[in-house]
């Protein structure tokens, strides 16, 4: 286990979508370095079986190893639906996912014990959400819903437009009818739609945003271990390009050209990374 300060954070996922999960560490933890790989080249993870799930990240952890990172964060829920009981116990160093920080703050958040998860397929079908909260309170109803159509409107940047709220509309009817008064944005993407689902669902219900919750799970993590970058940011010479660093396994140009759409800073290069080999 690396037990430097000043390492940075591994954060990984099957692509893009994690890097909603970046901004949140990057608000809420501004004196921790990063480094992010996106598995680009093997997208999507959330159609795709345990087995494989868990040997792609297992090679990704391998490849963040040799960053040095001090720990590392599933960004992608899928991963850490199918891969991160396993991840966690084989490699010493650690590890959180998305689940459980999003799945207890939605515990703490209803009143009508009725809560609403979206998610891909694979993380639907893990019943991981449910099993969690219904481990925190017995009392509380979830309901799931798998959305695979969100990925790819997201990546095509139909965040506002009428086809993905009629998209919204229709997978989110059931779900309505249940009577939830909170929803999960189970899924890395799903966060980028947040106003058009804020639109389909009315003011009453609570989005909760994984991706939030997992920087807050982050920063107690870090203080626990006293492994905080005690370092100000403002007091560093390194510039974002040095703090920041971002590898994928394939289309770096696409990768950089969506990552300045989510980032609050310019990302100017990605690394290519030959994943296989790890
Ligand atoms: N990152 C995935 C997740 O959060 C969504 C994209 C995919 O299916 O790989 O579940």
């Amino acid at each position: 286990m690396v037990i430097d300060k000043y390492a940075p954070i591994g954060v990984f996922d099957s692509g893009v979508g994690g890097l909603t999960v970046v901004r949140e560490i990057m608000r809420n933890l501004p004196n921790e370095r990063i480094v992010y790989f996106g598995d680009t080249a093997r997208v999507p993870y959330g159609s795709k079986s345990k087995n494989t799930v868990l040997r792609y990240s297992r090679q990704i952890v391998r490849f963040l190893q040799t960053k040095q990172v001090k720990a590392i964060v599933v960004a992608c829920n899928t991963a850490s639906a199918l891969a991160l009981d396993e991840i966690e116990t084989e490699f010493d160093i650690p590890i959180i996912g998305v689940v459980k920080p999003g799945a207890h703050v939605a515990t703490k958040t209803t009143v009508k014990k009725r809560i609403g998860v979206i998610a891909t397929e694979s993380t639907i079908q893990s019943n991981l959400y449910p099993t969690l909260i219904r481990k925190e309170a017995p009392d509380i109803t979830v309901f799931g819903k798998a959305c695979p159509l969100f990925v790819p409107l997201v990546e095509e940047g139909w965040t506002k437009d009428p086809i993905t709220y009629e998209v919204a509309r229709r997978y989110l009817a059931g779900l309505l009818e249940k009577d939830i008064d909170t929803l999960i944005m189970g899924c890395t993407h799903y966060p980028l739609l947040r106003s058009l689902l804020r639109e389909v669902v009315g003011e009453k219900i609570t989005l909760v945003n994984p991706a939030y919750e997992t920087s807050q799970a982050l920063k107690r993590l870090l203080r626990e271990l006293e492994l905080e970058n005690p370092q100000p940011y403002w007091e560093k010479q390194e510039s974002n390009d040095e703090k920041y660093r971002f590898f994928s396994s394939d289309g770096v140009e696409r990768f950089n050209a969506f990552a300045n759409s989510v980032l609050p800073y310019e990302t100017k290069s990605t690394t290519l990374v030959q994943i296989d080999e790890f």
